[in-house]
């Protein structure tokens, strides 16, 4: 199959929206997975308006049945998956500091993105040029916490730790397949205007996309293993 397939992680609303929606522009079919089919189905409506080739998935990242069926279908629909973008996540930290919440905060931002991954892995080893893009965050960078006051006083355990284990994980994942066609890249949106970041935020929405759109469509010769702000380097 020549068609490029891109499967989208909390795609329904913020980032993952319009990164869905950036992918499609260029020619992707573009699945919309979202925690509840309606919502999944929602966005894909959206999306067609656009003239874009978006159709739904049910997908809550958490949810180890979703998980298979998603996989299931896309081997029999597509038989490969070309990118990935694990975008889904939370911020609980205003919840407390009890050990369930930070167990809720893993279970999206680090299991869902996991073992989402490890299950599409023989789709994108199938694709002649998989690109693997997880969601991060600037808070989820050590060496940014540690010698940034700003970042360093947000005080977001659940936050920051979930996504620092999704940063050293993705480092891990790129070492596995660097001899293969895969890369496997971490980003930060920046501060976005969304549910998640509030009115106060500095970047709108597409530009909050523009991230993971640049490491979902890396040329070959691209880099893999790498945390990424636009197209600059950030510390792990
Ligand atoms: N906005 C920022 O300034 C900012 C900064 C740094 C990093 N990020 C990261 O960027 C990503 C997108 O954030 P956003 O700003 O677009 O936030 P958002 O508007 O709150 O969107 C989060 C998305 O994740 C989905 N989601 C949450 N839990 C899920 C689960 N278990 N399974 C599937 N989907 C789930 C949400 O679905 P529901 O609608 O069902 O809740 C929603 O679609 C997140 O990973 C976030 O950590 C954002």
């Amino acid at each position: 199959m020549n068609e490029t397939i891109a499967l989208i992680t909390g795609a329904n609303k913020g980032i993952g929206l319009e990164i869905a929606r950036q992918l499609g522009k260029q020619g992707m079919i573009v699945l919309t997975g979202a925690r509840s089919l309606q919502k999944a189905e929602q966005a894909a409506k959206q999306l067609h308006a656009e003239q874009i080739r978006a159709y739904p998935v049910e997908l809550d990242v958490t949810n180890p049945e979703h998980i298979r069926a998603a996989a299931d279908r896309i081997t029999t629909e597509y038989g490969k998956l070309d990118v990935l973008v694990n975008n889904a996540g939370i911020y609980v930290d205003h919840e407390g500091t009890d050990v369930e919440v930070m167990r809720r905060g893993f279970d999206t931002n680090f299991f869902g993105a996991y073992a989402l991954t490890h299950s599409l892995l023989p789709l994108l080893q199938k694709s002649p040029a998989g690109r693997i893009v997880n969601q991060s965050s600037i808070l989820g960078s050590l060496g940014t916490i540690l010698t940034n006051e700003m970042y360093g006083s947000a005080s977001a355990p659940v936050y920051t730790t979930s996504k620092a284990a999704l940063n050293a994980w993705t480092a891990q994942l790129s070492i596995q397949l660097k001899d293969t066609p895969i890369k496997v890249n971490a980003c930060h949106p920046g501060w976005v205007k969304t549910d998640m970041g509030g009115s106060d935020a500095v970047m709108e929405i597409h530009e909050g996309a523009e991230t993971a759109v640049y490491l979902a469509t890396l040329p070959d010769d691209g880099p893999t293993g790498g945390f990424y702000h636009k197209q600059d380097t950030l510390p792990w």
